[in-house]
């Protein structure tokens, strides 16, 4: 049984479609926390709803973004998790913080990476006036939005579309694409290999 902690800033819909798919395909994994940076995330009443155990480490209250990071480490090591998923965490990591999770944590940001890091990736597509878009799982490296690629999917964009829109339209993707990498990384089939991952599974699925 694999131990799962999400962490989350806000909404948490990710975390909802990793929760629900997990239990829906009877993964071996138990969503042993979620974690917040703040009090008012949404998520974390849907988490507490099914019976997940709940936790606040509220960055604002600390000096240093290494400070926040030693007991945001310290609370999720408590659950021993096997790994870390990183859904909405609108925080920028500290190197020690990450690299004591080296391939055990991962993100989902709103872009086909290397394109568009930071925030308002949308917005950064539209106004790039590229034809595709879409979002990147991938492991968490020191340096921001980069580390191994795990899964993407894209969506074209259209001539009548704003922030709004595409991102409505991405987050359905975003539903898909992070369950589904979670799910290969409970069933041992991601290997990370320098900057690159091997998937161990049949990608049409
Ligand atoms: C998602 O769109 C996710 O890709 C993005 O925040 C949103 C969180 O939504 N993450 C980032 O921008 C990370 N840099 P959710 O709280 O409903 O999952």
């Amino acid at each position: 049984m694999k131990r799962i902690v999400i962490l989350i800033s806000g909404r948490g819909s990710n975390m909802q479609a990793i929760v629900q798919t997990a239990k829906k395909e009877h993964w071996s994994a138990e969503i042993v926390a979620v974690i917040s940076n703040r009090s008012d995330a949404a998520g974390l009443e849907y988490a507490a709803s099914m019976g997940i155990p709940t936790s606040v480490v509220i960055s604002k209250n600390f000096p240093t973004r290494e400070a926040f990071d030693a007991v945001l480490q310290t609370e999720i090591d408590r659950y021993s998790p096997d790994l870390v998923v990183l859904a909405g965490f609108m925080r920028i990591l500290s190197a020690g913080f990450v690299e004591h999770y080296t391939n055990r944590m991962m993100n989902i940001h709103p872009s086909l990476l290397p394109s568009f890091v930071g925030v308002k990736t949308h917005k950064q597509a539209l106004d790039a006036g590229v034809k595709v878009h879409g979002v990147t799982v991938h492991f968490v490296t020191p340096e921001l939005d980069h580390g191994p690629i795990i899964d993407q999917l894209a969506v074209r964009i259209l001539s009548t579309d704003d922030e709004e829109s595409l991102s409505q339209r991405l987050l359905i993707q975003e539903h898909i694409v992070y369950p589904r990498a979670v799910r290969w990384f409970v069933e041992g089939k991601l290997k990370v290999n320098g900057n690159r991952v091997d998937v161990d599974a049949d990608l049409t699925n």
